[in-house]
């Protein structure tokens, strides 16, 4: 792409083009009755499945037995399930992951589904997918991050006589930098529609015009229609406002055609638009029906929208709905901690919660496209997001990774992606690749050129990006140019000279930081380590490898080049492998990362595996946020440091803060005030020193007792966080983040575990074994405690504590509603229990 200065991103030049323009009748309705929701004809593909982890022969055919199966419900990560062990590799979490497994699913249809369109929706399959109905190939995937429809029409069988799915995975080992997670993790959705019917991922909605008076919403509908006598019929379109009431109408005449697509065009003009923000996220649905020329509705296609515009351009950086904002972003990748790579929404909801209340507005899907559920919650919660597609193009980063199929598959598998993500509106680019390393070729710039295009071609509304970690490789190369957002990973110290030599380049840290630390974990003195004998990492934060840096330095790049349009850290949450600073390649063991076994997680998060903060999400708080807030480091339980000079971090939005320890206060420090200096990498600053204004820190000789910060505006106290000196640990103390779930088989409950002392202070160091039970429609999903090396099972009804805490995490029974309890024992401590109740809402 080559970039102009202030190119904009609002307008779809395609939608002017006459051929699209809209034909139909617009109409203002009045407030008509709401309409239903549902898309006609889809239903969840998710029950009932049988799994068998190995080579199964002929097993793609109807006739085979597979009674000796595993009946589960999906969506289902067969790795997670374990055990950890040596024998895998570290960088992919230590998990069995690779191998071959297989899912068949044996279903009826009714006779009236006779002519019917029927396919089945995978939402993601993890790896290399083949799919068979009674015995004939349906269809294939390899890449398993992308969802994929299966045609089943041809080879049904109606009534009494079953039909059989069957679904292959063939995840590779060494096929990935992280934990892929294995099994169709994603959900399923069956499709039984008419021959005439919006094609899948058919809608397209764009809003070309908004202003505060009235937005236009451009709706092109793809209508397939394999019954060549049927092929007529009309569209009508109805936009439906947050209470689903319908707002703007519009009915077109269809004339399909049997050989492809036709698109239908229509504009609709919303009154006073509710827009799509970071802070008010509002939502509005379209419903597109398919009506006969006798007035039966053939099909009922729902698009959830949102009205908004993007700009992006040197001079105001990132513009949504007229107002400047800067990425306070976070990379996450795809899986959800002890629950492995299994998409449940509750569980994506809830990460990109706690994301949110450190004060997050953006999301990078590192790296590659996400669940349907994440770009969802993001909608909902007014988060933008960078989609990215790929973290390798045809130069290998691992022995079996995508670049096998990227020549094959990556335009598909791009195409595929903006087709199925282009109507969220937290969409606001798409990216194309993560490192790749062509960025080391002089002819990189044509894959970059070719891919740019392509989402160019599919989606004229919003830019491209790549993360680009080679400087000046991406330069020089000519891949920065290509792409309309030049992404850099682990660049601040050159936004300044990029800036300089290219002044029209719009620019933003795709990646940045990548400080690694353990929950609760500090070592003493302060310095700089490459890894340390416990296994874990101090969380003074200022610990990383070679190209890291600590969380400050960005912050004060970002101040000092106000043209970058903000930074994606790495990463929000810890995720299964790459256990960076441990498990360096050891060629002895096949390639793996095992050298610090049983080290098998990241240390990158800023919260933990379960969703526990680290000191680190108050460091970024405090830069994100402005309510009033104030944190202190380290805990102050330290009965073999009586006397020991002891640093103490504090992080704050205040103006000042005051420390006291044991009750006596220790003065106050005004924020920006007391520079702290940190070490640094030599590949970052050549000094290999860093002062940090972002954070205050004091010395103090520790003594049993307390320990407190109190943050003051304007000179009055508004703030304060206050650790006591814990005794042994006494009891258990059980709260879930939610007490209300439903009763759907789905919805979690995350219910934390805290050690504590006699007299209810948190035990830090505790590491009590956890034991529980529940009474009631309820079961264990998983447990888990955040330690990156732990071989402990995720699923199981103990947990030991790590530094205090652990996780229980409870799923609702589909269909029995009522009151649940949960018991929590441990050896010498008090029990505990927790009241929960699950809810049917049908
Ligand atoms: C980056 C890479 C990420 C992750 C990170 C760790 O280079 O893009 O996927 O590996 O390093 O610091």
């Amino acid at each position: 792409m080559r970039r102009s200065t202030g190119f904009q991103f609002r307008v779809c030049p395609r939608l002017r083009l006459p051929l699209l323009v809209c034909a139909g009748v617009i109409l203002m309705a009045s407030v008509a009755s709401a309409e239903n929701l549902q898309r006609m004809g889809r239903e969840s593909f998710n029950n009932d499945w049988r799994f068998h982890r190995g080579a199964a022969e002929h097993a793609q055919n109807a006739q085979y037995d597979d009674a000796s199966w595993r009946p589960l419900r999906l969506p289902h990560d067969w790795a997670i399930e374990g055990p950890f062990d040596i024998q895998y590799n570290a960088r992919c979490g230590g998990l069995p992951f690779h191998g071959i497994g297989w899912y068949r699913k044996s279903f009826t249809l009714p006779e009236t589904d006779r002519g019917k369109q029927v396919s089945v929706e995978f939402d993601g399959a993890m790896y290399n997918a083949e799919v068979w109905l009674n015995g004939h190939k349906v269809g294939q995937r390899p890449f398993g991050y992308m969802g994929f429809v299966c045609d089943l029409t041809e080879h049904l069988n109606f009534g009494d006589e079953a039909n059989v799915i069957a679904v292959r995975l063939a995840p590779e080992d060494l096929s990935s930098r992280w934990y892929p997670g294995a099994g169709i993790y994603r959900n399923v959705w069956l499709d039984r529609k008419s021959p005439m019917h919006v094609d899948h991922w058919g809608t397209s909605i764009t809003t070309p015009t908004v202003t505060a008076e009235q937005a236009v919403i451009a709706i092109e509908t793809s209508i397939r229609c394999a019954d060549a006598n049927n092929c007529t019929g009309e569209l009508q379109t109805t936009v439906l406002d947050a209470s689903g009431q319908s707002i703007a109408q519009s009915t077109q005449p269809i004339e399909g055609k049997p050989e492809k697509a036709v698109t239908v065009s229509t504009e609709l003009n919303v009154d006073q638009p509710k827009l799509w923000d970071i802070s008010q996220p509002n939502l509005y649905h379209a419903v597109s029906k398919i009506v006969s020329a006798d007035g039966e509705v053939l099909d009922r296609y729902v698009t959830r929208f949102g009205i908004r515009t993007i700009d992006f351009s040197v001079e105001n950086g990132f513009v949504l709905n007229g107002q400047p904002v800067k990425f306070k972003g976070v990379c996450l990748h795809h899986d959800l901690g002890p629950l492995g790579a299994a998409v449940n929404r509750r569980a994506t909801m809830r990460q990109l919660e706690i994301m949110k209340s450190m004060g997050v507005n953006a999301i990078r899907t590192s790296h590659n496209p996400p669940s349907p559920e994440q770009l969802e919650c993001c909608d909902e919660l007014g988060l933008v997001v960078m989609d990215e597609s790929f973290d390798v193009w045809q130069i290998a980063k691992v022995e079996n990774g995508y670049n096998k199929f990227f020549d094959e598959w990556s335009e598909r598998d791009l195409r595929d992606m903006i087709l199925r993500d282009r109507n969220h509106p937290s969409v606001i680019m798409w990216s194309i690749g993560n490192e790749i390393l062509e960025q080391g070729r002089k002819d990189g710039w044509k894959q970059a050129r070719r891919l740019t295009e392509i989402c160019h071609d599919q989606d004229a509304t919003r830019p491209v990006a790549a993360g680009f970690n080679y400087y000046p490789g991406a330069e020089v190369n000519g891949l920065a140019a290509e792409v309309d957002i030049v992404g850099w990973n682990y660049k601040p110290m050159r936004y300044q000279e990029v800036t300089e030599i290219h002044p029209d380049w719009i620019m933003c840290g795709s990646e940045t930081s990548s400080c690694v630390s353990t929950r609760g974990e500090y070592h003493f003195p302060l310095v700089k380590y490459d890894t340390h004998p416990s296994k874990q990492v101090t969380s003074y934060d200022f610990i990383g490898p070679v190209w890291a840096y600590p969380p400050d330095f960005e912050f004060q790049s970002l101040e000092e080049n106000p043209n970058i349009l903000g930074e994606f850290v790495w990463t929000g949450f810890d995720y299964l492998g790459e256990p960076t600073p441990y498990g360096g390649r050891d060629n002895s063991t096949n390639g793996y990362w095992n050298g610090d076994w049983p080290v098998r997680s990241s240390f990158f998060g800023i919260v933990d595996l379960c969703g526990f903060p680290k000191d680190r999400f108050y460091l970024y708080q405090s830069q994100w946020t402005d309510t009033p807030m104030v944190h202190v480091l380290p805990h102050w339980t330290w009965p073999e440091r009586i006397g020991e000079d002891t640093p103490v971090v504090c992080y704050t939005n205040c103006d000042e803060v005051e420390l006291i320890v044991n009750g006596e206060s220790q003065g106050r420090k005004a924020r920006f005030s007391a520079p702290v200096t940190l070490p640094m990498s030599a590949k970052v600053v050549p000094e290999q020193t860093y002062d940090s204004k972002y954070r205050l820190q004091w010395v103090v000789p520790y003594q049993p007792g307390s320990i407190e910060v109190v943050g003051y505006v304007d000179e009055k106290p508004v703030s304060r966080k206050r650790f006591v000196t814990a005794s042994a640990p006494k009891q258990i103390q059980l709260s879930a983040d939610r007490s209300e779930i439903a009763a759907d088989g789905m919805d979690l409950s995350f219910v934390t575990v805290q050690i504590q002392d006699g007299e209810g202070n948190f035990c830090p160091r505790a590491d009590n074994l956890v034991k529980f039970s529940i009474d009631g429609p309820a079961e264990i999903a998983a447990v888990g405690n955040g330690n990156p090396a732990s071989t402990e099972p995720f699923q199981a009804d103990q947990r030991y504590a790590f530094n205090g805490l652990c996780m229980l995490i409870v799923r609702s029974k589909a269909d029995v509603a009522g009151d649940i309890k949960i018991t929590a024992t441990s050896e010498g401590l008090d029990a505990s229990t927790l009241s929960l109740h699950s809810t049917d809402n049908d």
